[in-house]
């Protein structure tokens, strides 16, 4: 019988050599340790052994089940780790290839020219504010001394929204918003989108300002020449020359408008600067004393200037761009350039 065992142990172990898939494998161990397998069976049948060989067999039959079942684990483990050794190598990565580009944003040249004031103005001490685009007659025309009816609205084309409400043509509403929060003295800068319907080659209908303004005792028209000097010197070069000329807007008095030698030529004359050698850069003048008594300010006690300037004007001089639309059309082969 003992020997029966040990024979069935042999073909069993050599039949698991044999066995190379896991399904061979499900298969071996049903048909020998299975519930109708052929060491259950066995087993089950140990009434059929003589009394003083029971144990003996008992313990035979056990310690082959325990054989068996140790090498189909030890099987099993191994065709997993072959086979996950197979994938593997399958996946190998060749970490000399050449890597993918990371493609990085840039700053939209409008974002870099804003910036770039906003940083030299912060400098001479002025704090960055910002107002509502979408703003009431009042704050965009009213209290800056421009009256419904007044042929100064002509100046600014204007998108209404409601009877009184605007999407405001400029960004020196937040020159009254500012002073009607604070009492001087105001050292402010305020950049901003503003709209007016015109579209052509040199203006779209959404544009971007920026909007300085300083009140305090004593101040003077030579004040805002030495701050705008510095600033443009500071924005076109130590070298750049300014020329201020007479003007008018209903909310400074005076008025001028300030060129800045053209860049593109100069000052010997070019198509940009249309033959004159300068550029027309920013408004700017004296706070008018309408202006202060719209916001409690008491024109005999303060004075100020206020200035506005067009941002894409500023960075199509910078860059030499010579069609505004550029800056809104998202052509990536226009924006990578800057
Ligand atoms: N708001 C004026 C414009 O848009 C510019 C300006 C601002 C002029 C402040 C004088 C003072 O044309």
């Amino acid at each position: 019988m003992t020997e029966d065992l040990e024979r069935l142990q042999k073909e069993a172990e050599a039949e698991l050599s044999a066995s190379k898939t896991e399904e061979e494998l499900f298969a071996f161990r049903t048909r020998y340790l299975g519930r109708k397998g052929i060491l259950t069976g066995l087993l089950r049948n140990v009434a059929n052994v003589a009394p003083e060989e029971r144990p003996r067999f008992g313990k035979r039959c056990n310690e082959i089940k325990a054989a068996l079942t140790g090498k189909i684990e030890k099987a099993l483990l191994e065709m997993a780790f072959r086979k996950k050794d197979g994938e593997l190598l399958k996946e190998k990565i060749d970490v000399t290839l050449p890597g993918r580009r990371v493609r990085h944003g840039r700053l939209h040249p409008i974002t870099m020219v804003r910036e770039e004031i906003c940083r030299i103005f912060a400098g001479l001490g002025f704090a960055i504010v910002e107002g509502p685009e979408v703003e009431k007659d009042y704050y965009n025309f009213e209290a800056l001394n421009i009256p419904k009816d007044h042929p100064a609205r002509d100046m600014q084309d204007t998108f209404y929204v409601e009877d009184d409400i605007v999407l405001r043509t400029h960004t020196s509403p937040v020159q009254v918003r500012t002073m009607e929060k604070q009492r001087p003295p105001v050292r402010i800068l305020s950049p901003g989108r503003v709209y007016r319907p015109d579209s052509d080659i040199s203006h779209t209908p959404m544009f971007h300002q920026i909007e300085g303004l300083l009140v305090d005792r004593g101040i003077t028209f030579g004040n805002l020449k030495g701050v705008l000097t510095s600033f443009l010197q500071q924005m076109f070069g130590e070298e750049t020359a300014l020329r201020f000329r007479p003007s008018f807007f209903p909310f400074t008095e005076p008025s001028a408008e300030v060129d800045i030698r053209c860049v593109m030529c100069n000052g010997a004359g070019c198509q940009v600067c249309g033959q004159s050698g300068w550029l027309e850069i920013l408004g700017a003048g004296m706070v008018d004393p309408a202006v202060f008594e719209n916001v409690g300010y008491d024109s005999e006690e303060v004075s100020g200037f206020a200035f506005g300037l067009g941002l894409e004007r500023i960075a199509m001089l910078k860059y030499g761009i010579s069609d505004i639309r550029l800056f809104f059309e998202n052509d990536r082969r226009f924006l990578e350039q800057f």
